[in-house]
């Protein structure tokens, strides 16, 4: 018994001590691509034993499966030794850099590679026919790159494949007979010779275009009666012989059915663009399925289960998740789930979901989405991008025609309006100087995260429903990013207290606009009135003013909320300091306000002077 107890030891010892060197190699692998690539540094930090919280790193069960690092100003060569040991990746993303030289061959052992995104570098040097055999390639995009020689043979061994772009580099040749069901292809802009292969001439023009030795089906007929394919195939042929009656019969009864099938098509593309009026155009002749069209109505091809795409575009007609370590679920599982209605936001009615296997999730049901299909899908793919430990986690999404779906991590004491301004009857616990100082700081490390991201990025949408709040307090900012989706117009009509002066747009919010909104919050934290309080309404000044009007006329702690002064006699310095910060972002003119990086830094000394256990990590 001792014995077997001690094997069973061993052997878990075995297994967490594999998992640990695994993720051990991922980290030394990202170094040495960290120690060869040039340029804007990678700002991870060496001292973290885990590369998973590095930027633009994402784990899944202990090894690194995504590396997606697009526009950071990369440059130099990938290593040997680099990219090629994370052998759990699937998802590469480095578009957008100005990394050069070739494909490394150790990019063979990225077996689960599914997701390659390559485009707009300067990738030189021939692409390796090794990258058609990885046997779960599904999305490639080397386009916007000085790739030469010939497209491989062997594109057909990539079996999965369903997004090829080459488009903008310099590869020569012919084109080779592709049998795999592309649903994306582009080789513009080339220096491609022969005929267009058969089997592409439904792509449209643009993605053979500028390739001057290029014809063919769409492009301009070749002038040679003897089309010169290059693996010619037997339909190719059978043009040049004489044709014998039978032949003739069977082109007569297979113009026939085949008009019929297209008619086919036709009908059922025409119902489609009447569902889907917002699908890109290139994703529109392979038709997907949707849950509820009878199987019927639709093409055989459409019966080809397409992967969730994340990139490229392409419809998924389940969830689509980011994060999977919070347990696996779809779309029937989640509308199954028991719901208990959370509340009613400018964005949608949220619900908490519990499943029988006792995981909890919150799920927004975004209402007047107003962009198409394919933006919202690239929208939601840069939401589901960021990790911050001050942002609630976007587990998944869904989008149908009629259903829009985003599943987040579940916060279970709510909302800080819920906390500030609830019934006290409630059970309510008032919120002591620590805990405000603590949230402050949480939220605007969440929202200089959003910030820093990139120049044009904002939240959109500050204000204290939207900051929710873990077991332990820890501020958690939700639903960022949501604003440029939706519908202005189904924005509440009355005044929203937390919009900057000079926001026409609420689908239009400045990151000094988000500054202003934060501004807003923190003197909410402080005085404990809601900026869209009915008496501040009717009196016609909103919450800055007020404040503004009471420490001119007053002593400055007649602003603060009687809850937080009863008990707290010392931090009074403090709280003044962070009323002056949040006063500062609440100026009327937006260069006034400092940038969200420098309130963070403020926020961070007062709530270090004050001596406050900080109930938030990075
Ligand atoms: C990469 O993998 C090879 C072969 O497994 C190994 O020899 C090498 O040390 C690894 N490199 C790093 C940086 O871990
Ligand atoms: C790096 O991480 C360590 C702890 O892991 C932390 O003490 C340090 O402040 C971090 N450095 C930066 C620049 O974030
Ligand atoms: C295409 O170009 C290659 C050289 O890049 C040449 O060898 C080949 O003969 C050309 N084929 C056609 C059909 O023009
Ligand atoms: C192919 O790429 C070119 C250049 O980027 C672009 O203009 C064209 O629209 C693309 N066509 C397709 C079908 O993707």
């Amino acid at each position: 018994m001792k014995r077997s107890l001690s094997v069973l030891f061993f052997l878990l010892f075995l297994c967490l001590s594999t998992v640990t060197s695994d993720l051990e190699s991922d980290r030394r692998a990202l170094i040495v691509i960290r120690n060869s690539v040039r340029g804007r540094p990678l700002l991870w930090n060496m001292s973290d034993s885990s590369p998973c919280d590095w930027h633009g790193v994402r784990c899944v069960a202990g090894r690194v499966t995504q590396l997606r690092l697009p526009g950071a100003g990369l440059f130099g060569s990938l290593p040997i030794g680099g990219i090629g040991n994370l052998t759990e990746l699937q998802t590469l993303s480095l578009r957008f850099n100005a990394l050069s030289g070739s494909i490394p061959s150790d990019f063979a052992n990225l077996v689960v590679l599914r997701n390659l995104y390559l485009q707009g570098n300067a990738f030189s040097g021939e692409i390796p026919s090794f990258l058609f055999t990885l046997p779960n390639i599904i999305r490639m995009n080397l386009g916007e790159n000085g790739f030469t020689g010939r497209i491989p043979d062997n594109v057909n061994s990539a079996t999965k494949l369903i997004t090829l772009y080459l488009e903008k580099n310099q590869l020569t040749g012919s084109i080779p007979e592709i049998t795999v069901l592309l649903k994306q292809f582009n080789v513009s802009s080339n220096q491609l010779n022969g005929s267009v292969p058969k089997s592409l001439s439904e792509f449209p023009r643009s993605a053979f275009e500028g390739n001057s030795l290029l014809c063919g089906s769409p492009l301009n007929p070749c002038e040679d009666v003897v089309v010169e394919s290059p693996s010619s195939s037997p339909v190719g042929k059978k043009k040049k012989d004489k044709l014998s009656a039978g032949a003739i019969a069977g082109i007569v009864v297979g113009c026939v059915v085949g008009l019929l099938l297209l008619l086919l098509l036709l009908v059922c593309l025409c119902r489609r663009k009447k569902e889907e009026n917002g699908a890109p155009r290139n994703v529109e002749a392979p038709v997907v399925v949707a849950p509820t069209s009878s199987a019927a109505a639709v093409p055989k091809e459409t019966a080809v289960v397409v992967p969730p795409v994340t990139e490229s575009g392409v419809v998924s007609k389940d969830l689509i998740f980011f994060v999977k370590s919070f347990g696996e679920f779809n779309l029937d599982g989640l509308l199954k789930a028991s719901a208990e209605v959370l509340g009613k936001g400018t964005v949608g009615s949220s619900y908490k979901a519990s499943f029988d296997h006792g995981l909890v999730v919150a799920v927004k049901r975004l209402r007047d989405v107003v962009v198409p299909e394919k933006e919202f899908r690239e929208k939601l793919q840069v939401l589901g991008s960021m990790s911050h430990a001050n942002l609630v986690t976007l587990i998944a999404y869904y989008f149908s025609r009629d259903e829009k779906l985003l599943v987040f991590e579940y916060m279970s004491r709510g909302s800080l309006s819920a906390l500030l301004h609830g019934n006290k009857g409630n059970g309510r616990t008032p919120l002591n100087w620590e805990t405000r100082a603590g949230i402050a700081l949480g939220a605007a490390r969440a929202i200089s995260y959003i910030h820093s991201r990139d120049s044009t990025t904002s939240h959109g949408n500050i204000k204290s429903s939207n900051i929710l709040l873990s077991k332990s307090y820890e501020a958690k900012v939700s639903d960022y990013g949501l604003a440029p989706i939706i519908s202005s117009t189904s924005a509440p009509n009355r005044i929203d207290g937390y919009r900057a002066p000079e926001v026409t747009d609420a689908r239009k919010i400045s990151q000094k606009a988000d500054v202003y909104s934060f501004g807003v919050l923190i003197l909410e934290l402080l005085t404990g009135k809601s900026p869209t309080h009915q008496q501040l309404n009717e009196e016609g000044v909103d919450l800055p003013r007020w404040v503004q009007s009471i420490t001119e006329q007053q002593t400055p702690s007649d602003v603060f909320d009687p809850e937080l002064t009863r008990y707290q006699s010392e931090g009074n310095e403090n709280m003044i300091r962070l009323l002056k910060i949040g006063m500062s972002c609440t100026a009327q003119y937006p260069d006034k306000r400092p940038s969200m990086v420098e309130v963070t830094r403020l926020i961070e000394e007062v709530s270090h002077s004050s001596g406050s256990s900080n109930p938030v990590s990075d």
